[in-house]
């Protein structure tokens, strides 16, 4: 077993978990990972190369050798910042695809186990307590209502400028919930031993710092 601990935070699309693993990460000085970048980047590597996102090999090679930098909150695929690009709706939808290919999965293991360095890592995704850090000191899973989410969703989207309409990103958010908790491999499910944390009336700062005293209590 490793020596340096990891906090595991799963949940579905839009429950905070980018904005409340980051601020874990601030407050005790750990690294971050943010797993379902990698799968976006895989995504948007094969739709620049041309592949089809249901092949499997293709992808897997894709993900082995996959050029990707993150830098603070920058992500860059070789020299180009695709930040906002692995953000769409739609390489959204394609990084769900590929995530549903056990090829890809395997790929991507030892590249999210790298990121456990000293002094800790905070890590986020669907399966980091279940199957990437099943040895995660503390396990959280992080949900909130579907609709709080596109509330959510819908306000940073408007941030940015970019148009859409509650209906269509709350319809948008349960067909991936639904393709992530169905899938065969590595379902989105509260792995045993996690610490449910429903967010729909709470505040990022509240979720994290209700994170922080369950790690830093020891009351786990
Ligand atoms: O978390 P995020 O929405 O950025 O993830 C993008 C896609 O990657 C999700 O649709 C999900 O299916 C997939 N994913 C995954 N396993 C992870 C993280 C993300 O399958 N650990």
């Amino acid at each position: 077993m490793s020596a340096v601990p990891v906090i595991a935070i799963d949940g579905p699309s839009a429950s905070g978990k980018g904005t409340v693993a980051q601020r874990v990460a601030k407050t005790l000085g750990f690294h971050h990972l943010d797993s379902g970048a990698l799968y976006r980047l895989v995504a948007l590597g094969a739709a620049r190369e041309g592949i089809d996102a249901g092949d499997e090999a293709k992808l897997a090679a894709i993900a082995v050798r996959l050029p990707a930098r993150f830098e603070g909150e920058e992500i860059f695929l070789e020299a180009e910042r695709v930040t906002d690009a692995i953000r769409t709706e739609e390489n959204s939808f394609a990084a769900s695809r590929v995530a549903a290919l056990p090829g890809v999965r395997r790929a991507l293991l030892d590249r999210q186990r790298s990121f456990r360095r000293p002094p800790g890592l905070v890590a986020e995704g669907r399966d980091m307590g279940s199957i990437v850090f099943p040895d995660a000191e503390l396990k959280v899973f992080l949900t909130a209502s579907p609709e709080a989410r596109a509330e959510r969703r819908y306000k940073q989207l408007k941030e940015k400028g970019i148009a859409a309409t509650l209906a269509a990103l709350l319809q948008d958010l349960r067909e991936r919930d639904a393709r992530d908790v169905t899938r065969s491999v590595a379902p989105l499910k509260q792995s045993p031993g996690a610490r449910p944390l429903d967010t729909t009336s709470m505040s990022a700062e509240q979720a994290a710092a209700q994170i922080v005293d369950w790690y830093r209590g020891g009351n786990r």
